[in-house]
């Protein structure tokens, strides 16, 4: 089954092709991804500008695609694209495109739930049978669900406030070090003293594993206000003291959720991390470190494939297709869409 994938809902323009086999293992054929980077004027994404990008390059990012896999439209099983949770223009020109593909080829249209394709990569990437825990950290979204099967997640803890990236994100903006946030925060901490700045770990001893990070983020604020003047070292202190305090507040939190999952993750649970803030070499290795005590085994996709990109919207498109799950013409595009509002669609 050979799937093409689109991917419009923040500021990357992505088309990718995957071929996916009755046994369920997958391959990636073609992979393009074109990141927008006017937004760092603006230390953000402008969800106006990043919708016009998307309809001046997605037309040649598909073409890119097919020829990278060395296939024609009368190769393929179907067109998926992001149908949300994400910038609402930008989820129409992905689907738009997919739904005028799919009509003028008769091929079976699937509408992707963004979440679930950032869900399902690691089944691309490493085979990861189901059941799993999965942390899923990106730019709007923290949280911790048992993933049962295609469509079936159950949420055990959000984020009560920021996501994780977003804080990311606001930390290196406030310490002028570019957008996105996240690689440039781990860069700066490289070579900073983790232990210089006492920043506080929100929900220590709450029940439960939901996560807060805007106290850590006014913590950061004020660490700055304190300093009379910044200097490079102040900003890669006080870059490894949030890193590592978001590595502690991850790990305690995934630990719990282990814990709170308990026999419904099998005998050698996994533990599964997507989404852009997966990319994060020191996060990896906490978390790495909590799977070595717990008797859990890791999987985190490569980088490129953890930060959004087309190859997971074209996986959890030949899932759902092989399932024989596909979408009407005129399924709509939702800016909202929980994860565990799918299994009822
Ligand atoms: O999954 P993603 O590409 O887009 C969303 O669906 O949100 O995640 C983007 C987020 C951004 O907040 C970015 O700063 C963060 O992932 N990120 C990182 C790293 N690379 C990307 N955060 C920490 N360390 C990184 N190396
Ligand atoms: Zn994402």
């Amino acid at each position: 089954m050979i799937v093409l994938g689109l991917e419009t809902s923040c500021d990357e323009t992505a088309a990718a092709i995957v071929r996916r086999g009755a046994d369920g293992t997958g391959e990636l054929l073609a992979n393009q991804i074109l990141s927008q980077i006017d937004h760092e004027a603006y230390g953000g994404v402008v969800p106006e500008l990043a919708a016009r990008a998307h309809v001046t390059h997605l037309d040649a990012l598909i073409a890119a695609a097919l020829s990278e896999a060395k296939l024609d439209f009368t190769d393929l099983d179907g067109i998926a694209a992001t149908a949300g949770p994400g910038l609402i223009g930008g989820v129409l020109v992905g689907l738009m495109t997919a739904k005028g593909l799919a009509f003028a080829h008769g091929l079976p249209l699937i509408g992707v739930n963004h979440l679930e394709g950032h869900a399902l990569t690691a089944r691309l990437t490493d085979e990861a049978p189901f059941p799993y825990l999965l942390l899923l950290v990106s730019g709007g979204h923290c949280q911790l669900l048992v993933v049962e099967g295609v469509g079936r997640y159950e949420r055990l803890g959000t984020t009560i406030d920021d996501a994780v990236g977003e804080a990311f994100d606001k930390t290196a903006k406030m310490m002028g070090l570019g957008y996105p946030g996240g690689p440039a925060v781990e860069k700066a901490a490289a070579s900073g003293d983790a232990t210089r700045f006492a920043l506080p770990r929100p929900l220590t001893g709450r029940e439960g594993c939901d996560f807060s990070f805007s106290g850590l983020k006014t913590a950061v604020r004020k660490a700055l206000l304190d300093l009379e003047e910044v200097s490079p070292q102040d900003k890669a202190d006080l870059a490894a003291s949030f890193q590592k305090a978001v590595g502690d507040i991850l790990a305690r939190q995934t630990g719990k959720a282990l814990e709170m999952a308990g026999a419904r993750l099998g005998p050698t649970p996994r533990l599964v991390v997507a989404g852009g803030v997966a990319a994060n070499r020191y996060l990896r290795t906490r978390l790495e470190e909590l799977c070595q005590e717990r008797g859990a085994q890791l999987i985190v996709p490569p980088p490129k494939l953890c930060t959004d990109n087309g190859a997971m919207i074209a996986w959890a498109g030949a899932e759902r297709l092989a399932l024989g799950l596909s979408d009407p013409l005129d399924i709509a595009a939702r800016a909202r869409w929980p994860l565990t509002e799918l299994a009822a669609s």
